[in-house]
């Protein structure tokens, strides 16, 4: 990601708040910002109540610190194409973060469905799992601590539905991983959030739209709690020998 578009004149609002709050809670010795909105979960959400979790995540988002949770407009993008998959589908999640998309998936992914999470921070996992057992989910994921790239060698598939939320630059190399290691089939969908200019998606936009081996859409929408510009790419995968 160049780091040059997020200081762009549009992105000066966004990056104000964001600084101002990283300095203070940098000052304040403050524990991450996952552990916190976890706690603010706990303090606020309904337990076993899914869109109370993330309604509560949502509100800490925009009252008290910004969140890089996909969001309540990128969300149901992606969550929409969880409903055309067969029953007992199988989805795999790179970044989890606070749980929000996991939790997300969860609602509906029909049972015996079934979630695979990434978590690269133990941190993050921590809250990523309080969160979604607050959602009544805890059951239904397979949360994963590790990197992306270690954890899809471990896999076994093939995933029906692949969300790709973790680091940006990752997105080509893991999708080629998941390839190669034969788990995805043909019609598998995935869904990569932030593929907007200001996030730098080039090199992913340029493989799943010209490989050949994917079927590929852009839908425009805004970065996660702000009016700045961004999208998610939906691609459905034709199979290896589609070139
Ligand atoms: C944008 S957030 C994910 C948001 C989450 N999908 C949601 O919508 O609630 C990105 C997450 O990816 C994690 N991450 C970054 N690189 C990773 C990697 N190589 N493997 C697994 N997770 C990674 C980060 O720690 C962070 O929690």
């Amino acid at each position: 990601m160049l780091p040059w578009r997020f200081l762009h004149p549009r992105m000066w609002a966004f990056n104000a708040r964001n600084v101002s709050h990283f300095l203070i809670d940098t000052v304040r010795g403050a524990p991450p910002r996952p552990l916190r909105a976890r706690d603010y979960v706990a303090r606020h959400a309904t337990q076993g109540d899914a869109a109370s979790v993330l309604a509560t995540l949502d509100r800490y988002a925009t009252e008290e610190r910004w969140l890089m949770s996909v969001g309540p407009e990128k969300g149901p993008l992606m969550s929409e194409m969880i409903g055309g998959l067969p029953d007992g589908a199988r989805v795999l999640e790179l970044g989890a973060y606070c749980g929000y998309s996991a939790i997300m998936i969860c609602q509906r992914l029909a049972p015996p469905g079934t979630l695979v999470s990434v978590e690269l921070s133990p941190a993050n996992a921590e809250a990523a799992r309080d969160n979604i057992a607050v959602a009544g989910f805890a059951e239904r994921v397979e949360l994963r601590i590790g990197s992306s790239s270690d954890e899809i060698a471990k896999l076994e598939g093939p995933f029906d539905l692949v969300f790709l939320d973790h680091w940006k630059d990752l997105y080509k190399t893991d999708l080629q991983l998941l390839e190669k290691r034969g788990l995805l089939r043909p019609g598998s969908v995935v869904v990569a959030d932030n593929t907007g200019d200001l996030f730098s998606p080039e090199a992913y936009l340029s493989y799943v739209r010209t490989c050949g081996r994917y079927d590929s859409e852009s839908r425009e929408a805004h970065i996660e709690y702000s009016q700045l510009p961004d999208a998610v790419e939906i691609s459905v995968y034709r199979g290896p020998d589609a070139t």
